[in-house]
């Protein structure tokens, strides 16, 4: 069936149907959530309405309530774009996307309408859901894993043989690039809390330093790169343990260029790009069983403000992504925490 025709048939079974979603009329702390009942939207060109089964939460989607997103984020929204979910009706101009698909990805280049029974996204920047996870599983992927490969094989460029320091290697993203790092043939040093050192060895990473014990600057020299996922004084002190013409990498926060110079070295903040490719290219590992994906904490969807609370540390927030149930989860053949033996080098290289 033509994209024209199905959008035409989709518009018409939802004329006059509404849904519930989480909308910010006005910037603030979580109490600002409101769960309401909306219209359903319509895909626009290039666009794809998916009946969310799972959207993930993560740290940008607290910030652009409060309104501190660096993007421009007109109100009221809709927060969140993590999501997986099943395609139920495609935009003119998508042709690679059909109804029925069930896919994982993100909404939009803003970050933003996930949380809702029914959302808009963009079809370049979603792709089929990885087969071996559930929608809730694979709700905790897209935008961190994504980051860990765009910092380590984008920015960074390394490649096989390369020696790579990770910070905050036990988190969302650093647990997907030690991973990365370690079945790329990278030789893999992590910093992480003393109880998450067995796991981020686990994980692959050929050494990892106590961040609460000891010095990282103290053990390591002559990295070819940096992945700084911690900022602050972590970043700064990551300068002398380059070699020269080395990359400190951040998705934190712009490292000073002066101390870049300084050192020798080249240094970048950058922001994620979900596209399609990138998604595709993680599904083939996680379903490959190269690549083991992680869930914190799961709520029912009428939680999200509770999800909220947590990411504003308001209530104990659990180690891993936050994910929100919204619709019935698929079995997928996965479980919330799938734990392959620990990856070994891929002589082939990246995977890139
Ligand atoms: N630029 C982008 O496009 C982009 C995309 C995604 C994420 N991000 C950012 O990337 C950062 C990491 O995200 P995430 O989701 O992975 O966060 P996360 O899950 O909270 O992980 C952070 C990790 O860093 C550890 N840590 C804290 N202080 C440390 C230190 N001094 N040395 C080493 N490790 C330390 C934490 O350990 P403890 O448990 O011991 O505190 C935790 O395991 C966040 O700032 C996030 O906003 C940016």
């Amino acid at each position: 069936m033509a994209a024209g025709s199905i959008v035409h048939q989709a518009n018409e079974d939802q004329t006059g149907s509404s849904m519930m979603a989480w909308r910010v009329h006005e910037f603030g702390p979580p109490d600002v959530m409101r769960f309401e009942r909306v219209q359903l939207p319509g895909p626009g060109p290039g666009e794809v309405l998916v009946k969310v089964a799972a959207a993930g939460v993560g740290p940008w989607d607290g910030w652009i309530r409060a309104g501190k997103s660096a993007l421009p984020q007109p109100l009221p929204l809709t927060p969140g774009s993590d999501l997986s979910g099943e395609i139920v009706a495609v935009g003119p101009e998508v042709s690679d996307l059909r109804v029925g698909d069930q896919i994982y990805g993100v909404t939009n280049t803003r970050f933003t309408g996930a949380y809702a029974e029914y959302a808009l996204a963009s079809a370049a920047m979603v792709s089929s859901k990885p087969t071996s996870l559930t929608y809730t599983e694979a709700a905790a992927v897209p935008v961190v894993a994504v980051t860990a490969w765009q910092a380590l094989f984008d920015q960074a460029q390394l490649k096989p043989g390369q020696t790579v320091l990770i910070h905050g290697a036990a988190g969302n993203v650093g647990a997907y690039a030690v991973q990365l790092a370690s079945r790329a043939g990278l030789r893999t040093i992590a910093t992480a809390g003393t109880d998450d050192i067995p796991r981020v060895r686990d994980l692959g990473a050929n050494t990892v330093i106590d961040y609460r014990t000891q010095r990282f600057e103290k053990e390591v020299k002559d990295a070819d790169a940096v992945i700084d996922l911690v900022g602050g004084e972590t970043q700064e002190r990551s300068f002398q343990v380059l070699r020269r013409g080395g990359k400190l990498i951040s998705a934190v926060s712009r490292p000073d260029q002066h101390r870049a110079q300084s050192h020798g070295v080249e240094a970048a903040f950058f922001l994620v790009n979900v596209t399609s490719q990138y998604l595709a290219k993680i599904a083939d590992l996680v379903d490959g069983g190269k690549l083991r994906t992680f869930v914190g904490a799961v709520l029912p969807f009428a939680d999200a403000r509770e999800a909220h609370f947590m990411l504003e540390r308001l209530r104990p927030q659990p180690k891993g992504k936050i994910v929100l149930t919204v619709g019935p989860d698929h079995p997928g053949n996965g479980s919330q925490s799938r734990f392959p033996p620990p990856a070994r080098p891929d002589p082939g290289g990246t995977d890139k």
